[in-house]
């Protein structure tokens, strides 16, 4: 029997989680059926590591098995204002349609984002992605200025989203004409 502990990040070096962000980086990659390009430019760096460091309102949660760290899950809460509903990453400077938010969406809002989630392929099917999903949605629910809830799967792992239905996502829409799928939740 595996014993996992699970552990809130409070340092600001997140090092240590770069081989985990890769391997997610890497089968989402593997996995994609729309601009498998675009998904293998993505790396620690430029996702990870440079967001981690530039977000405030951020929680992020390892599974060790002893001191090896097997899965994380990253979570951002942050205002959406008319100027970042047309906003781009440099990522979809070449990608067309709907970007993060559908085309009616009421701003400025506070949202939490549900950004990273990954457990090491040896570790799967332990329960160990619904603990660190719980402990993401019970950051998001305590507190009380969050809005509605996003996660975004990506194209070619559209199963994915059966998982975050558990979480009370539901399908919004089509990001970027299927490059990635929104999901959401009205908090308040
Ligand atoms: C998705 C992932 C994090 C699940 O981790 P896990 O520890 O194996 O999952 P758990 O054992 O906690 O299972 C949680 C629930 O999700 C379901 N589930 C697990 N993996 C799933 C998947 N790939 N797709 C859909 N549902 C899945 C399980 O059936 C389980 O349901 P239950 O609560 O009704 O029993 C893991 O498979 C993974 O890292 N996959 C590759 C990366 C990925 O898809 N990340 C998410 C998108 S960024």
């Amino acid at each position: 029997m595996v014993n996992i502990n699970y552990k809130v990040v409070t340092t600001d070096n997140i090092d240590f989680l770069e081989g985990l962000c890769n391997q997610l980086m890497k089968f989402q990659a593997d996995n994609s059926k729309t601009r498998a390009d675009i998904m293998a430019s993505m790396n620690y760096d430029n996702r990870l590591k440079l967001e981690y460091a530039n977000t405030s309102r951020k929680h992020m949660v390892v599974a060790y098995d002893g001191e090896r760290p097997v899965g994380f899950a990253f979570a951002t809460i942050g205002s959406v204002t008319e100027e970042n509903l047309n906003g781009k990453p440099d990522w979809a400077s070449e990608l067309k349609g709907i970007g993060f938010y559908p085309e009616n969406y009421e701003v400025p809002k506070t949202i939490g984002t549900f950004k990273l989630l990954y457990v090491d392929e040896e570790y799967r099917d332990l329960s160990i992605g619904r603990q660190l999903s719980n402990m993401i949605m019970e950051w998001f629910n305590s507190h009380e200025d969050v809005d509605d809830l996003w996660v975004y799967v990506a194209n070619g792992n559209e199963i994915v989203g059966k998982l975050y239905e558990k979480y009370g996502f539901r399908l919004s829409h089509s990001v970027f004409n299927g490059f990635i799928y929104a999901y959401y939740q009205k908090i308040k």
